[in-house]
C-alpha cells in the first residue's frame, strides 16, 4: 500500500514514521509513505498558499491551486483509490474505516490548516472526509498520523504475531480484556488465578467474559453493533 500525504508541515511526520510499527511496515516493503509540501506547488511569487476568506471572517483559507497541482502531479503517476481529507466535520474514524482503507492500494491524505481549505478542493478532489473526533486540532497532520498508524497495523504481515491486530479492541466490536505479565504477585496484587491454570479453553472463556463485562461497563453503545444482548 502507498500513502501520499499533502501537508504544509512535512517535518511533523518524520519522527512518527521512523519509529515502531510504521518503520517496520515500511522496512518490510508493505507500506510506502510519502509526504509532499503543498508550498512546493504554489505558483505565487511569494510562495503563498493561503489567502483571506471571501465575505470576511477570521483566519486564512488554503488556496485551490497548490493543492490541485500537487494532486494532479500524483495522479499523473498512478491511480488513487481515495483522496481523504482530514476535517473535524468529516465522518468519524473507527476501526471499520481503518480496515477498509487498509485494503486500498494508493491513497492520498490531505491535511488542512488555518481556517480551512477552499471548499472547491473538497468538491473537486476529495472522496472521503474523515474526523478523528469531536474536537478541533490545529491542522489535519496529527489526525493523518493517527489514521496511518491504525491502517498500517491491520495490513497483513505488518504485525509480527498475525493474530495480534485482530485481537485489538474494536476488531470484534468489543474492548480488549485486561492483560498481565510477571510477576504473578506484585506486592500482594495477584494476577487472576485462571491465567496461570494452563487450561486454554477456560482462559479463552474468561477473556471473552472480561471483554463483555468491560464493554458493558465502559462502552455499552458498542454492544448493540456487536449484536450482543445486554
Ligand atoms: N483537523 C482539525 N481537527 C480535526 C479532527 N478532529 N479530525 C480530523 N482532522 C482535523
Amino acid at each position: 500500500m502507498r500513502i501520499d500525504i499533502l501537508t504544509l508541515f512535512p517535518e511533523m511526520f518524520e519522527g512518527v514514521f521512523s519509529q515502531s510499527i510504521l518503520k517496520r511496515a515500511v522496512n518490510k516493503g508493505l507500506l510506502e509513505l510519502h509526504t509532499h509540501d503543498i508550498r512546493d506547488y504554489t505558483k505565487d511569487k511569494h510562495r503563498k498558499v493561503d489567502d483571506y476568506p471571501f465575505g470576511g471572517g477570521a483566519g486564512m483559507v488554503m488556496m485551490v491551486q497548490p493543492i490541485a497541482d500537487c494532486i494532479a502531479a500524483l495522479k499523473a503517476e498512478r491511480n488513487y483509490d481515495a483522496v481523504l481529507f482530514m476535517a473535524p466535520d468529516g465522518q468519524t474514524f473507527n476501526q471499520a474505516k481503518a480496515n477498509q482503507i487498509s485494503m486500498y492500494e494508493n491513497v492520498i491524505i490531505l491535511c488542512g490548516h488555518y481556517k480551512g481549505v477552499d471548499e472547491r478542493v473538497r468538491e473537486l478532489f476529495v472522496t472521503e472526509e474523515i474526523s478523528i473526533g469531536d474536537y478541533v486540532l490545529s491542522g489535519g497532520e496529527i489526525a493523518a498520523m493517527a489514521i496511518v498508524d491504525a491502517v498500517a497495523r491491520v495490513i497483513p504481515g505488518v504485525i509480527g504475531d498475525e493474530s495480534s491486530a485482530l485481537t485489538d479492541s474494536f476488531q470484534d466490536g468489543l474492548l480488549s480484556p485486561p492483560v498481565y505479565t510477571r510477576p504473578a504477585d506484585y506486592e500482594g496484587h495477584c494476577v487472576p488465578e485462571i491465567l496461570l491454570s494452563g487450561n486454554q479453553r477456560l482462559i479463552d472463556d474468561w477473556k471473552l467474559e472480561q471483554q463483555l463485562e468491560r464493554t458493558k461497563k465502559r462502552r455499552p453503545d458498542l454492544l448493540d453493533t456487536a449484536g450482543v444482548q445486554e
